[in-house]
């Protein structure tokens, strides 16, 4: 069965809605933690959105199962995962204007890739193990085994956001599709397999039903659902799901 790590980004969301103290994103991952959670994973964006430098540093410390630290490829978030050493990094692409994660990396143009290598370098050496958040494509899978990377997030937003009630469900099969036949490459050539964007209660099964991959980072429809049930019982229903 896959793990999960619960993504608390918008526990933080809410909390500097009011630049207060509550809700703390930190209190949230232990309380995922109780529920069954397998990993935490937090996204230090560069305009502090919503996690602080103070939530890595106290997580750090705390979270007893995996944290996972997403980030963008620069030189301060290179300086501070070098200095807090997560369990794993997530390079992901950052745009100041998006709501929210709206891509894989460009991992095939030369230029990028080599950036992308010398961060994985960099962190590799440093002990960290480093996934790189792709597109479910193929290309982009060789890419990452190229720059050496420890495995890959394959983006599933683009199926998760797929409407399974049109066209006869034929694009959700179709985003379905990349997203296994992505995995199935990328297990292939031994990276590990992560998946995550967008994912939810009604669309996690088909997902999940894909056994090379081995973790799901789930954030937004955990913490929406929370506020109505509260974080165990969203992190077991998540959890019972993806079993
Ligand atoms: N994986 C990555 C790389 C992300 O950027 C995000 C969003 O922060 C997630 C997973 C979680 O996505 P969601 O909040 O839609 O579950």
């Amino acid at each position: 069965m896959a793990t999960l790590s619960v993504n608390v980004d918008h526990v933080a969301t809410v909390r500097q809605a009011r630049l207060a103290k509550e809700p703390d994103p930190v209190t949230a991952a232990l309380m995922a933690e109780l529920a069954g959670a397998d990993g935490i994973t937090i996204h230090l964006r560069e305009d502090r959105r919503h996690i602080q430098d103070r939530d890595l540093s106290i997580l750090r410390k705390t979270a007893k199962t995996r944290l996972n630290l997403e980030m963008a490829a620069t030189p301060e978030m290179l300086g501070i995962a070098l200095e807090v050493k997560p369990d794993m990094v997530t390079i992901v692409p950052e745009k100041r204007a998006e709501l929210t994660t709206e891509g894989g990396l460009d991992v095939t143009t030369k230029v990028e890739a080599a950036k992308l290598k010398e961060f994985v370098t960099s962190l590799k050496e440093a002990g960290i193990p480093v996934n790189l958040f792709i597109d479910p494509a193929l290309e982009a899978v060789k890419a990452s085994h190229r720059i050496a990377a420890d495995g890959v997030e394959i983006h599933t937003g683009t199926y998760a956001d797929a409407d399974i009630n049109a066209d006869n469900g034929e694009r959700r099969c179709g985003e379905f599709k990349r997203v296994h036949e992505a995995a199935l490459l990328a297990h292939k050539l031994k990276l590990k397999v992560h998946a995550g964007h967008g994912l939810d209660y009604s669309n996690i099964k088909a997902v999940a039903a894909i056994p090379e991959i081995t973790e799901f980072a789930i954030g937004y429809s955990i913490v929406s659902r929370a506020i109505y049930v509260g974080i165990e019982a969203a992190v077991t229903e998540m959890k019972r799901l993806i079993g």
